[in-house]
C-alpha cells in the first residue's frame, strides 16, 4: 500500500459495513505507516461524508477535528487530573506497585515516554527507588516539559527531561531498563514505529510499564463519573466550580481527542489487539488488562534476554516503513 492509497469510503450498505474490516485489521493486513493509515481514513470519510456508516461531522467539529490536541494548553491545568480523577491516581498506583516489584538494580536508567507533566516520577516513582536511578523524562511539549522540570526541581530529583518527539530521537540501543508510556502513544502519528524503537532501545530483560488509551472517549461518561466522584469527596459546590473552571479545559481536550480517535487520527485498539501489536514487535507479555475505567489498556512486558533473529527489532532507519 503506498501513500497514494486510500482506504475506500463506506458503502452504506450494512453487508459492506459487517464485511468492513476495523481499522486493526487494515493495519495488520496492509501492514504501512500509521499515519498514511490515518490520512486514508479521513479522505475517505471526508469525501464520502460519513465515517463507520454515520453522517459526517458538522463544519465546526470537522475545524475542531482539524486543529488536533492542544497539549501545551492542556498543560497548564493537566494536574487538576491529579485531583479530581481517581481513575488517574489509580495509574500512578499502578506505576508504584509494578516498579516495586520490577527487581531494577541501582542506578537502572528509566525512560518515561511522553512524560507529561511529570507525575509518574514525581507521585508515582517510589522515592528510594526515583533516587537510585538514572530518569529521563521525554515530552515533545515545551510546556508539559516545563511543568515537569520544575516539580523535579522541587523535589530535588534528577531527571533529564528531553523536549523531542518521541519519533525523531534515538537512544543507543539496549541502553534503557525499564520504559513507562502512560496515555500518550494513541496520539502519536506513529506509535507502531515508536513502541519499536523503544524495543531496540531496551537491555534484554529490560522492563516496559504501558498504558494506552485505546476506546474512543465518552465525554459524558467522563463528565458523569467526575462529578460523581467528586461530589461525594468535595460536596457539591466545590465539585462543580472545579469541574466548570479548569475542568472544562480537561472536558475540551477529551473532546478533540475523541475527536481525533473517530476520523482514526489517534490509534485506538481493543485489550487484544494491543496485546497482539506488542507481540508481534519481539515484546514478551506479562499481564495485560484494561484500566482507566477501560478506556485504556495496561500492559507488563519485557524484551527477551535473547532475541531471534524473527522477532529482532528494525534499525533505527527501518522505523518508519512497515507494520510488523
Ligand atoms: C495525555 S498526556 C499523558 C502525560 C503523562 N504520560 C501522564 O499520563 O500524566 C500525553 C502526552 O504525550 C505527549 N506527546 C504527544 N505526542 C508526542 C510525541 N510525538 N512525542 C513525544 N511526546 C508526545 C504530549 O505532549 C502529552 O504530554
Amino acid at each position: 500500500m503506498g501513500t497514494g492509497d486510500k482506504i475506500h469510503a463506506d458503502s452504506g450498505d450494512p453487508e459492506s459495513l459487517s464485511a468492513r474490516p476495523s481499522t486493526y485489521e487494515r493495519i495488520r493486513n496492509a501492514p504501512t505507516d500509521f499515519h498514511i493509515v490515518a490520512r486514508a481514513a479521513n479522505e475517505a470519510s471526508a469525501e464520502s461524508g460519513t465515517h463507520h456508516g454515520r453522517v459526517g461531522p458538522s463544519p465546526r467539529r470537522a475545524a475542531r477535528r482539524l486543529a488536533g490536541v492542544d497539549w501545551h494548553a492542556y498543560a497548564e491545568c493537566y494536574d487538576l487530573l491529579c485531583s479530581v480523577n481517581p481513575a488517574y491516581r489509580e495509574l500512578l498506583t499502578e506505576f508504584g506497585n509494578f516498579v516495586r516489584g520490577a527487581g531494577l538494580r541501582q542506578g537502572a536508567e528509566i525512560l518515561d515516554l511522553g512524560g507529561g507533566t511529570g507525575n509518574f516520577f514525581s507521585l508515582g516513582l517510589p522515592r528510594q527507588i526515583a533516587v537510585s536511578s538514572r530518569l529521563i523524562h521525554l515530552d515533545s511539549d515545551s510546556r508539559m516539559v516545563s511543568i515537569a522540570q520544575r516539580k523535579y526541581d522541587e523535589q530535588q530529583l534528577q531527571v533529564r527531561t528531553i523536549r523531542r518527539d518521541a519519533h525523531t530521537f534515538v537512544f543507543p540501543a539496549a541502553s534503557l531498563d525499564c520504559i513507562l508510556s502512560v496515555n500518550a502513544l494513541y496520539a502519536m502519528p506513529n506509535p507502531v514505529a515508536v513502541l519499536r524503537k523503544a524495543f531496540h532501545w531496551l537491555r534484554p530483560g529490560g522492563r516496559l510499564f504501558l498504558v494506552n488509551l485505546g476506546r474512543v472517549l465518552d465525554s459524558a461518561d467522563w463528565r458523569a463519573f467526575l462529578l460523581r466522584t467528586n461530589v461525594r469527596d468535595l460536596g457539591v459546590v466545590r465539585a462543580l466550580r472545579i469541574l466548570l473552571t479548569d475542568g472544562r479545559v480537561i472536558a475540551r481536550a477529551n473532546e478533540r481527542i475523541a475527536d481525533a480517535q473517530r476520523v482514526g487520527q489517534f490509534w485506538t485498539h481493543s485489550t487484544e489487539e494491543f496485546g497482539t501489536t506488542l507481540q508481534h514487535l519481539g515484546y514478551e507479555l506479562d499481564e495485560i488488562r484494561p484500566v482507566y475505567r477501560g478506556y485504556s489498556d495496561l500492559v507488563i512486558a519485557h524484551k527477551p534476554s535473547v532475541v531471534g533473529p524473527s522477532e529482532h527489532p528494525a534499525t533505527p532507519g527501518d522505523l518508519d516503513d512497515r507494520y510488523v
